[in-house]
């Protein structure tokens, strides 16, 4: 159990994995070059992971955010063309060279945060072009692309089924060379249930893991579609009951919970502590994107999972560390101080690492060491 009593500890580093961690007056004789890089007074942790972004896009939404501060739902400017299809006209008109100098702005703003690695998905093209140029632009910062191919239907198709179709023969092809992972927004407004299913059997035919959006809104069958396709995660669960609770602690497939989407809309959180407590896996993501959540702090995130979802520190801490490692396929490497996992760590400006969940919105963030190296955070 960890206390308060702060333990004087070192982490060595080989290259760019950890090769020993242990208590600094139990460290033997170094022979060779060393550079030590000292860490009095600060707090290490793993460097956190953000298994759920939509960084590749350009424009912002601000007039929206305003409209929704008088009283616009979501949903409505949805519906009206607005939302995710605005954010898709700015990202159709960018190009690669301005889509990938977006993503490593995003990029820096999500390191300065302590996210030393971080998933991104496309799904602001949903053309070939565009979705195609976001995934290399996502690949090219160092990020993990997911091909959110299915995030809503472009006004040049009549329907979802007219979209699906043109998508999963003409984008789905290089999609899934580029990708490690396919995304799909099963939503009232957006895909169906019949629509997810089809849309992700094809993707896993083609070799990528499967995500879900599912019951951010409404439920829609989405935890036991991606139980039955056995999914690496559902992600949202806002509006999940009693009964998609036990059907994905009785599975495989992770829930991520994204508290600063749901405090950003002012809807209602997922139900984290039922979740947990019936033995689902759960990670904590920001949900980064100009729409519904205009956040990159994990640490804020883990504030939210400690305050609005009933979360432990060190469950939170957890959850956007090894857990979302899980959900990303990089458990045996990312999440984790010890010796063959990545020399990834954030030293904390705090006296104890639970101030990570407990500073809220606090700049803790002293430092971040990325492969080894110590970063630049601007
Ligand atoms: O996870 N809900 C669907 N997709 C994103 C929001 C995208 C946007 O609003 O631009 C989400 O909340
Ligand atoms: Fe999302």
């Amino acid at each position: 159990m960890p206390t308060s009593s702060a333990t004087v500890a070192y982490v060595l580093c080989d290259g760019e994995t950890i090769a020993a961690v242990g208590r600094m007056r139990e460290l033997g004789r170094l022979d060779g070059e060393v550079e030590e890089l000292d860490g009095s007074g600060l707090c290490a942790i793993p460097g956190l992971v953000d298994c759920h972004t939509h960084a590749c896009f350009s424009g912002d939404r601000v007039e929206e955010f305003a409209l929704r501060a008088a009283g616009a739902t979501y949903e409505e400017l949805h519906a009206a063309g607005g939302g995710i299809m605005a954010t898709v006209r700015a990202t159709r008109a960018a190009g690669e060279v301005a889509l990938t100098d977006s993503v490593r702005t995003h990029r820096d703003w999500l390191l300065r945060a302590g996210t030393t690695t971080f998933e991104s998905k496309s799904g602001y093209g949903l053309d070939r072009e565009t979705e195609l140029a976001s995934l290399r632009a996502i690949r090219n910062v160092g990020g993990v692309p997911t091909w959110l191919g299915a995030h809503a239907v472009p006004p040049e198709f009549d329907d979802a089924d007219a979209y699906l179709d043109f998508a999963l023969a003409e984008v789905l092809p290089a999609a899934a060379k580029l990708a490690e992972a396919a995304d799909v927004f099963l939503e009232r407004g957006a895909f169906d249930a019949a629509q997810a299913r089809r849309y992700l059997i094809a993707c896993a035919a083609a070799g990528l893991a499967l995500r879900l959006h599912g019951d951010q809104f409404t439920e829609q069958g989405a935890v036991e579609l991606a139980a039955e396709l056995g999914a690496r995660s559902v992600d949202h669960l806002e509006a999940t009951g009693e009964e998609g609770v036990a059907a994905l602690a009785g599975s495989d497939v992770t829930g991520v919970l994204l508290p600063a989407s749901a405090l950003f809309l002012g809807r209602p959180m997922p139900p984290a502590r039922a979740l947990v407590d019936a033995g689902a896996a759960v990670a904590l993501a920001t949900d980064f994107n100009p729409g519904s959540a205009f956040c990159e702090s994990l640490p804020l995130v883990c504030s939210l999972g400690a305050t609005q979802l009933r979360l432990s520190p060190s469950e939170a801490l957890g959850a956007c560390t090894v857990n979302a490692a899980h959900v990303l396929g990089r458990a045996s490497r990312l999440g984790r101080l010890a010796p063959g996992y990545a020399a990834d760590l954030v030293l904390l400006d705090a006296p104890d690492w639970r101030y990570l969940a407990y500073h809220l919105g606090g700049d803790l963030v002293a430092r971040v060491i990325l492969g080894g190296v110590r970063a630049e955070l601007g």
